[in-house]
């Protein structure tokens, strides 16, 4: 089983709650005008690089008339979508080789993985499966605003840790992570080459505040709790990727500290104490017709 996704780079449950939070209802308004889809008809949609299943549950929630396949080649992010996202069919497979028929699907998606394939193999295999006029979206994230409260700052411990892991941190060259990265302006022209018309961008803004109050405090610890669980996965994943440089000890402590500050966080959220730290992500929708 493939696993160098969720093994080295990022963990299931990073991806997964940080995407149940991007791919949130309150935000699907501004998806569905982009998208375009005709949400009556029994649309037959592929995901292309689904991670752990939170865009395609999305999906499911908010085109109940659509089948849902998602295919990834990390088998543990799949296992992980079948274990979290009932009703979508995830499939472990290939991008560059999708095990699907030419012309059988009327929508094809994807969120944040055109910068990780070759764009000819990418675009082609999409263009593939598409039924004629069926539509492509590619989403990504751009630049976006990020504030921390006080109480994240880094302690001593916590740098020196950071510090020593960027001298073996190879993950991100080994595995061509972001290597086809493009800007605004690329990736459109590059979507027609590979034979899409009719193209359109457009931009989602995805404002995660906790202390703003039309979030529910159920919403306002998903978002609190989805940068814990990236930042254990991230120390985790240092202890797989080197173990010969991090000893059980530091990785247990490292983790202690890092727990201890999202706790003090929902703490100060619990008492009414506002920080207004933000995160706020802009995704690109990029659409084109086959
Ligand atoms: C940044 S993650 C995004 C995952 C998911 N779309 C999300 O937003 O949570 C990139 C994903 O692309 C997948 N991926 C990369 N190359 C792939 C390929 N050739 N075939 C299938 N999946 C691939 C990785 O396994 C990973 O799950």
């Amino acid at each position: 089983m493939n696993t160098i996704w969720s093994d080295f780079i990022q963990g299931a449950k990073t991806l997964y709650y940080s995407r149940k939070l991007r791919f949130d209802d309150k935000f699907a308004g501004q998806y569905k005008e982009l998208f375009d889809l005709d949400e009556n008809k029994a649309l037959k949609i592929l995901e292309v690089g689904c991670g752990s299943g939170a865009l395609a549950g999305a999906l499911l929630r908010w085109y109940p008339n659509a089948e849902i396949t998602a295919i990834d080649r990390d088998g543990e992010f799949i296992r992980f979508a079948k274990e979290h996202e009932k009703g979508v069919t995830f499939i472990e497979g290939d991008a560059t080789l999708l095990p699907f028929a030419d012309e059988s699907f009327d929508v094809v998606i994807s969120n944040t993985v055109c910068e990780h394939i070759e764009p000819s193999a990418f675009y082609s295999e999409q263009f593939r499966v598409l039924k004629p006029k069926g539509v492509c979206l590619v989403l990504s994230s751009r630049r976006g605003i990020r504030v921390a409260p006080d109480c994240y700052k880094l302690n001593d411990y916590e740098k020196e840790f950071w510090q020593k892991t960027k001298k073996f941190d190879d993950a991100l060259n080994k595995y061509s992570v972001g290597k086809y990265s493009m800007s605004e302006a690329e990736l459109p022209v590059t979507m027609m080459q590979y034979g899409f018309r009719s193209i359109r961008t457009g931009y989602v803004i995805v404002n995660l505040t906790p202390d703003n109050p039309d979030n529910t405090a159920e919403f306002a610890h998903a978002i609190i709790n989805a940068d814990r669980y990236s930042d254990v996965d991230s120390i985790e994943s240092v202890k797989r990727s080197k173990p010969e440089y991090f000893s059980s000890n530091e990785i247990t402590l490292m983790k202690r500290i890092v727990n201890a500050k999202y706790d003090e966080r929902i703490k100060r959220y619990d008492c009414g104490e506002k920080q207004w730290d933000t995160a706020v992500s802009v995704i690109m929708v990029l659409r084109g017709v086959k």
